[in-house]
């Protein structure tokens, strides 16, 4: 199935006819987890229209992420360079341009409801990026700021992709969607617990980042939450910094104190359950597997 995405998603850069985009696509590391399209072959069964359709997705993916490694002056991405490292962002952005606009051509042919919600996500992803971009400029303290701007660069694709793969099997769109947006806002939480838990290595990308990059992410938000004035002073003054190693001790014996990172999981965990209420009816073990797998991954 995986290979089957890949190989049709080159096809699609392929077709275009440029062969020096042919040979930069083959640049772009392919080894991504492939979650939006594992939750697409949940819901759809394995056919032409499911296999364009996760391939839309993937690409649509993989754009907003040279996108976004370009937004995060991130230099890894996959366990590799990034692509805005080894090429520029200049590159990065006109590659991303590329794929969406790709993307775009071969979506029009799914089913018009499948192609309404999920160009409305494509919007919501790119509101959501300049949200982040936003909030990062001072110490964001608001959980509800927070929370709409993950609904928006991450949860929506996801919501969109199980609302389009139930569209194809002619289910109810709105249930599916549901359970697509909270697994989509679980899944984020878990990858901001995940910037400050893991390292470079088990992520293929750019550990203890979020914060440097100006980034409160839940983590951070509920630390602040916990910390005495004293302590909230001295977090607002590494914000946006390059942390030595001391400093990002105290953060991590600060969030220890706090059980920070366990709260955020209890979160995700309860989103998690909220998804599944939605799909209830449907006795979907795959999609309760997904959620599992997804909460308890350390990449
Ligand atoms: C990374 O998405 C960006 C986020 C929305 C957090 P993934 O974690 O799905 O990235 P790949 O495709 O597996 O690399
Ligand atoms: C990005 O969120 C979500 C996108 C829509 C691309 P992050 O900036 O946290 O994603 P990573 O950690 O770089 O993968
Ligand atoms: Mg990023
Ligand atoms: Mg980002
Ligand atoms: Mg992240």
């Amino acid at each position: 199935m995986i290979k089957n995405i890949d190989k049709l998603m080159r096809s699609f850069i392929v077709d275009l006819g440029e062969e020096n985009i042919v040979s930069l696509y083959d640049r772009i590391s392919q080894q991504g987890k492939k979650l939006r399209s594992k939750l697409i072959f949940e819901i759809a069964k394995n056919s032409e229209q499911s296999l364009k359709l996760a391939s839309v997705i993937e690409m649509i993916h993989m754009a907003s992420l040279l996108h976004d490694d370009v937004i995060d002056s991130a230099l890894t991405r996959r366990n590799a360079n990034s692509f805005n490292a080894d090429f520029g962002d200049k590159n990065a952005i006109m590659m991303g341009d590329i794929l969406y606009s790709c993307a775009f051509s071969h979506l029009a042919s799914l089913p018009q409801s499948a192609v309404t919600f999920v160009s409305n996500a494509v919007a919501n992803l790119s509101v959501g990026e300049l949200l982040d971009v936003e909030l990062s400029k001072t110490f964001n303290t608001s959980k509800e700021k927070y929370f709409k701007m993950i609904y928006c660069k991450t949860a929506s694709l996801i919501e969109a992709s199980a609302y389009a793969a139930a569209v194809l099997e002619g289910f109810e769109g709105e249930d599916f969607a549901l359970y697509g947006k909270n697994l989509g806002l679980a899944f984020q939480i878990i990858d901001d617990v995940l910037d400050v838990t893991s390292n470079d290595k088990m992520l293929g990308k750019p550990a203890l980042h979020d914060f440097k990059e100006g980034k409160v992410t839940l983590p951070y938000l509920y630390m602040y939450e916990a910390c005495k004035e004293k302590d909230k002073k001295h977090m607002m003054k590494l914000h946006k910094k390059s942390l030595n190693s001391y400093e990002s001790a105290w953060i991590k014996d600060k969030m220890a104190e706090f059980e920070v990172i366990k709260r955020c999981m209890r979160e995700a965990k309860n989103l998690g359950n909220k998804a599944l209420s939605a799909i209830e009816k449907y006795n979907a073990d795959g999609l309760k597997n997904i959620i599992r797998q997804m909460i308890e991954r350390d990449f």
